[in-house]
Parts: C-alpha cells; sequence; structure tokens
C-alpha cells in the first residue's frame, strides 16, 4: 500500500460506514408499527367481528401495520401491551376486563399507548372512569338498523376528508350518555337526525350536531404525571357489508394510521416508552397472547 491510495481507501471506506449507519437510523425509526386488536364480547356478540378482523389484518401489509387478534383478557399485561403502538377495541360488550386488565391498560395509556375504538367498543367497560374518557363517551343506545345520512363536519382529518360531506351508510346511529367534547375530543362526523327514525327515548345530551365519530390528540384516559397518546373513535361498522365497503374501510384505517403517527409510541419516535421496539431487534415473547384471525366468539 503506498500513502497515496492510503487515505482513498480510507475516505471509501467511511464513506461506507456512514451509509450503513445511515441505513441503521432509517430501519430503527420505520419500525413496523403493531396494533392489538380486541374484540371479546360479554354480551351481545355481533355476526361481522371475523369479517372486521380478517378485512383488517389482510390489509395491514398494504398500509405498514402488523395487526394481532385477541380475545383473551389475560393478554392485558403490562409486558404484552408494551409491544404494541395502538390497543383497538371492536364490537366489544360488557364486562370484558378484570381488574387487573383495567390496570395494565391504564398503565399503558399513562405510557403514551395510542387507542382506537370501533363501534361497541363504546358499550363495554361502562363503569370504568378512564375507558369512557380515553374513548369519549358510553353508547345510550341505538333505533333499528336502517339506511341514514351521515355528515362530515370536520375534512381536515384523515378519516374522513376523502368523504362526500353527505355519505349514505346503513349502520346503528349511536346516542351516547355523554357528549365526547366534554373530554376535549374533536367531532368529525356527525348524525343526520333528519335522515333516519329514531322512536327511543333521549334521556342524556351527548351534544349537538349528533356525534358518531371523533379524535383525541391526548387521550383524556390518561392519569396525571402520565403521557398521554392519540384515540379515534368511530360508532360505525355494525354489519358485515360495512367492512367489506372501500369507503368504511378507508375512513377506519385512515383512523388507526392517524392514531399510531402519534409522537408517544415507537411507531415515530423510538424512545416511546410502548410498541414495537425495532425490526432490527429480536421481538420478545411474539404473540404469545395472539390467536389467530375470525377466532368464533
Ligand atoms: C339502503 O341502502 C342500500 C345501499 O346502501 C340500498 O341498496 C337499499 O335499497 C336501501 N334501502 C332502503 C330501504 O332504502
Ligand atoms: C407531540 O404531540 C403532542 C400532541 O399532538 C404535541 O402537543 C406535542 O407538542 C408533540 N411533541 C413534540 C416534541 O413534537
Ligand atoms: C419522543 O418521546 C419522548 C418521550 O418518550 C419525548 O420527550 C420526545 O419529545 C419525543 N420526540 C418527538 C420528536 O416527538
Amino acid at each position: 500500500m503506498t500513502p497515496t491510495t492510503f487515505p482513498v481507501l480510507l475516505q471509501s471506506y467511511l464513506l461506507a460506514l456512514l451509509v450503513v449507519c445511515a441505513l441503521v437510523v432509517v430501519c430503527q425509526s420505520m419500525s413496523t408499527p403493531k396494533v392489538l386488536i380486541y374484540t371479546a364480547a360479554a354480551e351481545y356478540v355481533h355476526d361481522s367481528t371475523p369479517t372486521a378482523v380478517s378485512s383488517l389484518t389482510s390489509r395491514g401489509p398494504r398500509i405498514g401495520v402488523e395487526f394481532s387478534h385477541t380475545e383473551d383478557k389475560n393478554a392485558f399485561t403490562d409486558d404484552n401491551l408494551s409491544q404494541f403502538d395502538a390497543v383497538m377495541f371492536m364490537h366489544n360488550t360488557g364486562e370484558v376486563l378484570d381488574d387487573n386488565g383495567k390496570a395494565a391498560l391504564q398503565r399503558y395509556f399513562n405510557k403514551g399507548g395510542n387507542f382506537i375504538g370501533v363501534h361497541s367498543a363504546a358499550d363495554c367497560l361502562r363503569t370504568t372512569e378512564f375507558f369512557n374518557k380515553q374513548l369519549g363517551a358510553h353508547f345510550d343506545y341505538h333505533p333499528e338498523l336502517q339506511n341514514a345520512t351521515v355528515s362530515i363536519v370536520d375534512n381536515t382529518h384523515p378519516s374522513t376528508s376523502f368523504l362526500p360531506s353527505q355519505w349514505n351508510v346503513r349502520d346503528e346511529m349511536y346516542n351516547f350518555k355523554s357528549d365526547p367534547r366534554a373530554v376535549g375530543a374533536k367531532v368529525i362526523l356527525v348524525a343526520n337526525e333528519a335522515s333516519y327514525v329514531d322512536d327511543g327515548e333521549r334521556k342524556y345530551d351527548h351534544g349537538s350536531p349528533h356525534p358518531l365519530a371523533w379524535y383525541q390528540n391526548q387521550g383524556a384516559g390518561v392519569q396525571s404525571g402520565g403521557v398521554a397518546g392519540r384515540s379515534f373513535y368511530t360508532s360505525l361498522g355494525h354489519m358485515s357489508e360495512a367492512w367489506q365497503d372501500d369507503a368504511f374501510m378507508t375512513h377506519v384505517l385512515e383512523g388507526v394510521q392517524w392514531a399510531l403517527a402519534s409522537n408517544t409510541t415507537r411507531a415515530f419516535n423510538e424512545t416511546g416508552q410502548v410498541g414495537n421496539p425495532s425490526t432490527s431487534t429480536t421481538s420478545k415473547g411474539s404473540g404469545s397472547a395472539t390467536n389467530s384471525a375470525g377466532t368464533p366468539a
């Protein structure tokens, strides 16, 4: 090796090192976000649950999200929840967690864990205050399933920006026990009450216009001293048909991606306290609490 070639070799060596370092940094900040779908139902069980789960999980790779599904309340431990960037409650009813599971979920929210609620997620854990706040409001009742028009009141959110201002759906138009705006939620989708029949007796004030979907930049279920992640909720999705409808699927999946884009979990912040650690490290206890998609209730 002559004195003149040495610096050239060193230069290319350093350049290669730089490229490798850059790749490592990029790979670490681009770990695939993981979402746990929880569909346990202690009371009414939705026929559409298996369709909903498979519709979500099959679209995961396309949007770069890894979905896991469980109906096992024992999946709610600190260790298991810590690998997820978001927890999604879907089609739940009644008391679907025990005290240990609820405490683990509260700690997950305190660590910046993100939340997504779908349809009757608003009808579970009815006396659990932090869950009520993290979702935004509890379900009260719904009129019969029928066709209805829903209105987009905020098209700046990715879950509604592509929808027509009046969207025709066939779904259950939920009434709630409180106004999600009271905990700071931003309502994006509302019911056009003139477009359907509701013979029920409204005992609670859920605010006006009639809320159906909303988001929270900082979930209100976090305890003081905690780091609040994002929360997204949509009351739609009762029918299997909805989970085969492109507009509805885009609505839900954009909501999921928006929740994951929070700066509190590892999906977009490697110093987050929860979330998929990284694609480059070995995953711990992978899938021990996860069963296959479409498990019957
Ligand atoms: C309800 O809407 C669907 C399309 O979503 C349509 O096929 C059906 O005819 C409508 N039913 C009624 C009773 O208007
Ligand atoms: C993280 O997101 C929250 C909520 O959107 C925001 O208030 C905060 O400023 C963000 N923090 C940083 C460091 O970007
Ligand atoms: C990442 O999360 C940490 C807390 O875990 C926070 O201090 C920091 O501001 C976040 N970074 C960004 C870019 O949001």
